[in-house]
């Protein structure tokens, strides 16, 4: 990985090489539904697994890219609450994946400045797994670059329900007047508090779904469905999510466009 720590000459030179970008006019945050890794593999003769392995390179590749352009958040959707459903054998590779990436990233996520985090229902992990990924959120919580947000037994529903019955225990306890919960104090139960909420949601593979994710975080997100498959997701498909995202009229429900940051709190 290239530092994110460019120059701002060096950031608009990058934005400029990507065709028609507008450096002014990049999404903050980027939360991606990495679908078609079982495909890529199935329309090469290959098992599955090899789909998943080449989606590593697909992700590694996009937060590279990701933190070349500044952009500030990347959320990657990597194994939903719903995929345990799966036939044991992958459930159980794509667990040994993770462990056996992160080990091998995590020197030069920490070098390359990147603030990793995962989001999700750790404690179902492999305790291995639990282990490095406290390790690793540990190690480089401190840095000042890309924030890279992993979806790991993550779903939308799930992290609702979580943030309700906490609310709830703070009121049956007295702590928090019920009449006091609002948006801000519901968002701040989630995952992602603190995080800006995604600007643009990718999703590859042609469908057009959200399957369980970010359901709060996506409520103004621009969303983009490519057919290309997550193993094929390269720069070539970001520059073009991109331009499409800066050809949207985002009016967060008034008449005139405004940026999000913009928006009343
Ligand atoms: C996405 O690719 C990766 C995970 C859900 C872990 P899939 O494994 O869903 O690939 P397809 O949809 O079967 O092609
Ligand atoms: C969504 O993909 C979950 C991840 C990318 C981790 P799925 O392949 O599980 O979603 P569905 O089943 O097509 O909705
Ligand atoms: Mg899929």
């Amino acid at each position: 990985m290239t530092s994110r720590l460019a120059s701002s000459a060096e950031h608009s030179s990058v934005c400029a090489s990507i065709n028609g970008l507008d450096p002014k006019r990049m999404p903050e945050h980027i939360a991606v539904i990495m679908d078609g890794n079982g495909r890529w593999a199935k329309a090469r003769g290959l098992p599955r697994m090899m789909g998943h392995r080449a989606g590593v390179e697909a992700l590694k590749n996009t937060l590279r890219l990701c933190s070349d352009l500044r952009i500030g958040a990347l959320t990657a959707y990597a194994f939903s609450t719903e995929n345990w459903s799966r036939p044991i054998d992958e459930v159980n590779f794509l667990m040994t994946l993770f462990q056996s990436v992160l080990q091998k990233e995590l020197e030069s996520l920490e070098r390359e400045q990147v603030k990793i985090k995962f989001l999700g229902d750790l404690d179902a992990l492999p305790t291995s797994l639990q282990d490095l990924i406290a390790e690793a959120e540990q190690r480089t919580v401190l840095n000042g670059g890309i924030h890279f947000n992993v979806c790991t037994n993550y779903g939308g529903r799930r992290e609702l329900v979580l943030a309700a019955q906490r609310l709830a225990e703070l009121s049956a306890k007295g702590i928090l007047d019920p009449s006091h919960i609002d948006e801000g104090s519901f968002a701040a139960e989630l995952l992602t508090a603190g995080e800006a909420d995604p600007d643009l949601l990718i999703r590859t593979s042609g469908e057009r779904r959200i399957s369980n994710f970010l359901l709060w975080q996506l409520a103004y997100a621009e969303i983009y469905v490519t057919d290309v498959l997550w193993p094929d997701f390269d720069a070539e498909a970001l520059k073009i999510a991109l331009v499409d995202f800066q050809s949207r009229c985002r009016r967060f429900g008034g008449l005139t466009p405004i940026s999000a940051d913009q928006l009343m709190p």
